[in-house]
């Protein structure tokens, strides 16, 4: 087989299609024990916003038909013990590293990125509009044309003009296309998509909702569908926006679907908790299906299912 695994999400080349996606890896290391971590497209960290936080109550995971609920609530040290800890490791181990940043309010975003911008070894900057576990729905920043626009715009401005930034979108929305557009025009090079869907689990024993914080984010296998259709509609009205493409990715058979859609990389996230290597045996399977397929390259069916109009 000697299918190229290589593509781009813009100007950032990638060696390979999978990545991690935001909050299934913590920032790698931990993936270390299965394979080497440098081989992947990149490892997308856990959302890491300024200060210390220690998240929402418990419990907070819950199994679903088909997926699970998490109620993490942003869970994490602070900017400045990532930096220390995290990054510096992945940098040191030659890791393709997209920095997940998540605010409570657009100045904060702001901060965020004017703190990473002169820290060596950020390959992209994803930005988190979209966590689902946080106070109020108002801080769900991507459910909002103007709040999405504001806060892309002002970490546009505090970030640098050669590292790419990523919006990341939830499918909560009437039109996620216009959300996609409204974000490209302030400023973002890509989009990630797409963040978990809000759910509940109800305990009927007990009588109360099975999570802590009552609400979590569903992913898995469940919401891949939802994806494919947000990933093929944004894709068609922003054919030159990349997309890093996930949910509920299990094998290379449903990779090669996203990219059909019009993603041009993946991010594996749910699946990882029960099997870690998951990154890479999705990508050897996704050059298996290409190469079964005729393909020679990811980069030649990135759309695909589009030209059949
Ligand atoms: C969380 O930490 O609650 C999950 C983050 C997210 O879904 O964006």
């Amino acid at each position: 087989m000697s299918v190229d695994l290589s593509t781009s999400l813009g100007s950032l080349k990638l060696s390979a299609p999978t990545l991690t996606a935001s909050g299934c890896a913590a920032a790698g290391r931990e993936l270390a024990q299965f394979g080497d971590v440098s081989t992947l497209g990149g490892v997308v960290t856990k959302s890491i916003m300024l200060n210390a936080r220690s998240g929402r109550p418990t419990p907070r995971m819950a199994e679903t038909p088909s997926g699970m609920l998490n109620s993490i609530g942003l869970q994490g040290p602070g900017i400045e013990q990532f930096i220390e800890k995290d990054l510096s490791w992945l940098t040191e181990n030659g890791v393709t590293t997209i920095v997940s940043i998540a605010g409570g309010s657009v100045a904060e975003f702001g901060e965020l990125a004017r703190r990473l911008r002169d820290v060596p070894g950020i390959a992209a900057l994803e930005v988190n509009i979209s966590c689902p576990n946080v106070e109020s729905r108002g801080q769900v920043f991507a459910c909002n044309h103007e709040s999405s626009s504001d806060v892309i715009r002002t970490v546009r401005s505090e970030w640098n003009d050669e590292t790419p930034i990523l919006a990341k979108l939830t499918p909560d929305v009437t039109d996620i296309v216009s959300i996609a557009q409204s974000v490209v025009e302030a400023g973002a090079n890509g989009l990630s998509m797409i963040n978990t869907l809000l759910g509940m689990v109800i305990d009927v024993d007990a009588m109360k909702p099975m999570l802590g914080g009552k609400t979590g984010g569903l992913s898995g296998p469940a919401i891949r569908p939802v994806a494919v259709r947000a990933v093929y509609q944004v894709h068609a009205a922003l054919p030159d926006t990349p997309i890093l493409g996930m949910g509920g990715i299990r094998n290379g058979h449903d990779a090669l679907e996203f990219l059909a859609a019009g993603a041009s990389a993946l991010s594996i996230g749910t699946v990882v908790f029960g099997d870690p290597s998951a990154p890479w045996r999705i990508a050897r399977e996704l050059g298996e299906e290409l190469d079964k397929r005729g393909y020679q390259s990811v980069r030649e069916v990135i759309g695909k299912a589009h030209q059949a109009g």
